[in-house]
């Protein structure tokens, strides 16, 4: 199978999922106002790999920011998806294997991972249905 239909209706505004997608994991998330304020207060040049949470996302649908749950770096599961895990300094994911910081956006902060979690290709067939791939 190579899309993923996933029902976003459970997930609470703060609150993320794990998802599998092509045998990988994939995160959901329900951002706050708040995180997606931090994110746009980022200036762009503050980023290692510049991208607006805009960019990261759906027209109208800021709040959910959807990425593969794949640390940039060698390929670890961030923490941050799941109740009470740790979001690292920025909010966002922590992935423990060498310390690398995402934030609000899922943008790398800080730690030796070069890229942002990726953005995976989905459409919203609802407001709370979205199919990836
Ligand atoms: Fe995530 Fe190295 S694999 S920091």
């Amino acid at each position: 199978e190579s899309t993923t239909e996933i029902d976003l209706s459970a997930i609470e505004t703060g609150q993320a999922i794990k998802a599998v997608f092509r045998k990988q994991p994939v995160f959901v998330r329900n951002l706050t106002e708040r995180e997606i304020a931090e994110a746009d207060a980022v200036p762009l040049s503050a980023l290692r790999d510049p991208q607006t949470l805009e960019e990261r996302t759906k027209e109208g649908r800021t709040n959910w920011l959807i990425t593969m749950g794949v640390c940039t770096h060698l390929g670890c599961v961030p923490l941050g998806a799941a109740e009470g895990e740790n979001r690292g300094e920025y909010g966002g994911y922590f992935c423990p294997c060498h310390g690398s910081h995402y934030d609000t956006a899922a943008r790398i902060r800080k730690g030796p991972a070069p890229l942002n979690l990726e953005v995976p290709e989905y459409e919203f067939t609802s407001d709370t249905t979205v199919v990836l791939g």
